[in-house]
């Protein structure tokens, strides 16, 4: 920031349209990522990220929009898009985390930091405002990802070549706000194909692998307690669907920047429900690293294409399967198990809002992807396509109407 002093209302626009352009960019490489990431805990922080970073884009959007910028990635300089190319090229864990968090996320902390001084603080109090409310999320971002790195860096050598060379892209063009000295960017480097998106989503290699077969649904009535760990643990699974979400999310960049927000709420609310399965196996005496992962069913919606994946899960998986959570909230109620009630009464007031959105962008999909269907159409298709491919014999059983 050598020099310079104040910026003039047109400079603070720039500034403002590159910070939710990276943020955006974020967004956009973490949900592709989710899915490829093996480590369930780092898996765990980057779904919640991926949402704070849309609601720091749209926070930035709404600014933009009052400094009458509408179009906020109009006349981006060319260099970001490769910049944002380059976060998805990533090769692993080690390679997101350095790009995403050590190189954006904490040189846009830095430049949100300076942002009142640099801007003419007494008159754009409202951008003053909006560094304060996005600085503290970045901040544990950040903060989270130079602690974790260090933990898995024995298992990604030469994590540090695509961190430097993706900080060289970035300096090239002037840093966070594009001010710095310019410079011609980094060679490009060799060997990084992009390996979005995931067709099979990542676990570590010692964990357990859900096997259909084995899965046994205990009754509620006469084994309360072996269905109660029985379900929480089927909640630990849903960290499939927001993976799902997450590749979703990441191949549909032809929708409205509203439903990319959406869904990044909507990835980051299955997160929540595997978490809440997670809390809840832990109280009951199982540890989540032994919990089965049902990764077939991630797996095998890949095979489909985005817009069939989103119509499967808001117009079949998750309206048919509303009822049993109003069933099991009313059986824990009568046992007085507040706890499970609690956990399942949040899941549920989510999933109405999956399925509005649902009813909102499925027509939205198929008319930008150019499918002839209708809503009610591609619903029948995709629930007689779940009955013959899920390896979940819950979901079938929901498809048939017995909870
Ligand atoms: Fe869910
Ligand atoms: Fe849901």
């Amino acid at each position: 920031m050598s020099g310079l002093k104040h910026i003039t209302i047109e400079q603070n626009v720039e500034f403002l349209k590159r910070y939710a352009f990276f943020e955006r960019a974020a967004m956009r490489a973490l949900a592709g990522w989710l899915p490829g990431v093996p480590e369930w805990d780092a898996k765990n922080e980057i779904g919640l990220h991926v949402w704070e970073s849309a609601d720091a884009v749209d926070v930035i959007y709404n600014r933009l929009r009052e400094l009458r910028c509408h179009q906020p990635e109009r006349n981006i300089s060319p260099a970001l898009p490769i910049v944002a190319a380059a976060l998805d090229k990533s090769a692993n864990t080690a390679e997101v985390i350095a790009t995403v968090y050590l190189v954006i996320k904490k040189l846009l902390l830095e430049a949100l930091r300076i942002h009142p001084e640099v801007t003419w603080s007494n008159f754009d109090n409202p951008t003053v405002k909006l560094t304060e409310q996005v600085i503290p999320a970045l901040e544990q971002q950040v903060a989270w990802a130079e602690a974790f790195l260090p933990t898995i860096i024995d298992r990604y050598p030469d994590w540090e070549i695509w961190r430097d060379y993706v900080a060289g892209l970035l300096a090239s063009d002037g840093g966070i706000n594009g001010v710095g000295a310019k410079s011609s960017p980094p060679d490009r480097l060799e060997g990084h194909p992009l390996l979005l998106p995931w067709m099979q989503c990542q676990r570590m290699p010692d964990w357990p692998i859900f096997k259909p077969e084995e899965d046994i649904q205990p009754d509620r009535k006469t084994d309360p307690e072996g269905y109660r760990l029985w379900r929480f643990k089927h909640y630990t699974n849903e960290m499939t669907a927001a993976e799902t979400l997450g590749s979703i999310l990441w191949m549909t960049p032809e929708m409205s920047w509203e439903y990319q927000h959406n869904v990044a709420r909507h990835l980051w609310d299955e997160l929540r429900h595997s978490q809440l399965g997670q809390i809840r196996i832990q109280q009951l005496g199982l540890n989540v690293a032994d919990v089965p992962q049902v990764v077939q069913i991630y797996n095998v919606m890949m095979t489909l294409p985005a817009v069939e994946q989103y119509a499967l899960l808001t117009t079949v998986l998750e309206p048919n399967g509303m009822p049993e959570k109003t069933t099991n909230r009313e059986h824990w109620e009568a046992l007085q198990d507040e706890i499970s009630a609690a956990a399942v009464s949040y899941d549920w007031s989510d999933e109405n809002f999956h399925v509005r959105w649902g009813q909102k962008w499925t027509p939205v999909l198929l008319k930008t992807y150019n499918y002839p269907e209708t809503l009610e159409e591609i619903r029948v298709r995709m629930e007689a396509w779940m009955i013959e491919n899920t390896p979940v014999k819950m979901q079938q059983k929901h498809a048939h109407h017995e909870y």
